[in-house]
């Protein structure tokens, strides 16, 4: 499975690329707007930081606008996706991009029929929000069960790109259900990789260390 890191904190992304563990980056408007600076400036500088996919999304709804915004996105840099959210003049952006050679992310998934529709158009990931399903009294992890199942009936090559992701056993078992991409907020990725026994091994050796004689 592949880690994205979810965020538009350009510290957190330089941090976690130093750590080799991730692939790419997802980046919303909230996620930009928490930063203060410009959408462009903020992608620029991830782009030359992460050599991997990088989604930038458009903040228009109607098709002109996001064909226009998709196309300045695509400019920026080779390794842009183009965030796309989920509506039916995003599907038309999605199938006219991809045309154009620009791969899509379909965003603001929640239900397996809306990500067989983004398949449909050409997506090149889709991304269901599992937390905000969770936030809700769905299991968010059931949608990624039926839409892993449903891409691999068929010959869709959209990846399932797993999103709004909150703890660490939202990872592992988006990974046990063979999904493409988890995009992880640097906090939970921090969280993956503690453990209290590894804590208490590791003073021990330090301790018991210090008694070989030199
Ligand atoms: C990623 O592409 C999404 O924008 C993000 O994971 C949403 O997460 P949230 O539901 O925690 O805002």
């Amino acid at each position: 499975m592949k880690f994205f890191i979810d965020t538009g904190d350009v510290a957190e992304i330089r941090e976690a690329q130093a750590q080799g563990i991730i692939d790419g980056v997802t980046t919303n408007p909230s996620l930009v707007a928490k930063t203060g600076r410009k959408y462009k400036d903020v992608v620029t500088e991830i782009c030359e930081i992460v050599d991997g996919p990088i989604s930038a999304e458009v903040l228009s709804t109607d098709l002109e606008g996001m064909l226009r915004e998709g196309r300045a996105w695509a400019k920026v840099h080779r390794n842009i996706v183009v965030k796309i959210p989920l509506i039916p003049d995003g599907l038309k952006a999605v199938r006219i991009l991809k045309q154009e050679g620009t791969r899509c992310n379909v965003t603001l998934c929640f239900s397996p029929s809306q990500a067989i529709l983004a398949a449909k158009a050409g997506a090149a990931y889709i991304s269901p929000f599992i937390g905000r399903l969770d936030d809700v009294s769905e299991t968010g992890m059931d949608l990624i069960e039926k839409i892993v199942t449903i891409y691999n009936n068929y010959t869709f090559d959209t990846e399932v790109l797993v999103a709004s992701v909150r703890n660490p056993t939202h990872v592992v078992d988006a990974a046990m259900l063979g999904a493409d991409v988890c995009t992880v907020p640097w906090s939970v990725l921090q969280q993956l990789i503690k453990h209290p026994l590894t804590d208490v091994g590791l003073k021990k050796f330090i301790e018991d260390g210090k008694k070989i004689p030199v």
